[in-house]
């Protein structure tokens, strides 16, 4: 097992649509074993492969029911409203006010490659959200009202170029 650093705004890895899983391997059972030590180490409610570099459509998540896996995910359905104050391991130590469908549905894999569905109220509603955001490149940032995006990308932008290392 391993834990990859994880990776933050602005790295282009974070906006590139990730690419489907086509081998349900050993080298994905390791990778996604790996994907939720780094989680669990960070600490945080989900992973997606490409926050750790990894361009792939697969993420890791747990909100205390114990751990679970989507390979391939696709929300299928959506409803509601919730107003949540969302964060991300990419752009770390900051939060938002985000309104998002208050319950989501997803169906795709497990490391197996067997079918598997997940939906849920709340917080299981808005980590699949969330993570199959990142799968298609879209930061929490995407999901602001336009001028909450504007003023957040600057202050990033600019606290970025203050610690270039942090990336
Ligand atoms: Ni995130």
């Amino acid at each position: 097992m391993a834990i990859y650093p994880i990776r933050t705004f602005p790295d282009p890895v974070l906006r590139s649509p990730a690419a489907d899983v086509t081998e349900f391997d050993e080298d994905l059972a390791r990778l996604v074993e790996d994907m939720l030590e780094t989680m669990y180490d960070a600490p945080g409610v989900g992973l997606a492969a490409p926050q750790i570099g990894i361009s792939k459509r697969i993420f890791v998540a747990d909100i205390g029911e114990g751990p679970f896996v989507m390979v391939n995910p696709e929300l299928v359905a959506v409803s509601g409203s919730w107003t949540f104050d969302e964060g991300c391991l990419s752009v770390p130590g900051r939060f938002w006010p985000i309104s998002r469908p208050a319950y989501a549905k997803a169906r795709g894999y497990d490391v197996a490659g067997e079918p598997v569905e997940y939906a849920g109220d709340e917080l299981m509603g808005r980590v699949l959200q969330h993570e199959i955001d990142h799968l298609g490149g879209m930061l929490l940032l995407e999901r602001l009202p336009r001028r909450d995006k504007k003023a957040a990308l600057k202050e990033l932008r600019e606290a970025s170029l203050e610690n270039p290392s942090r990336r």
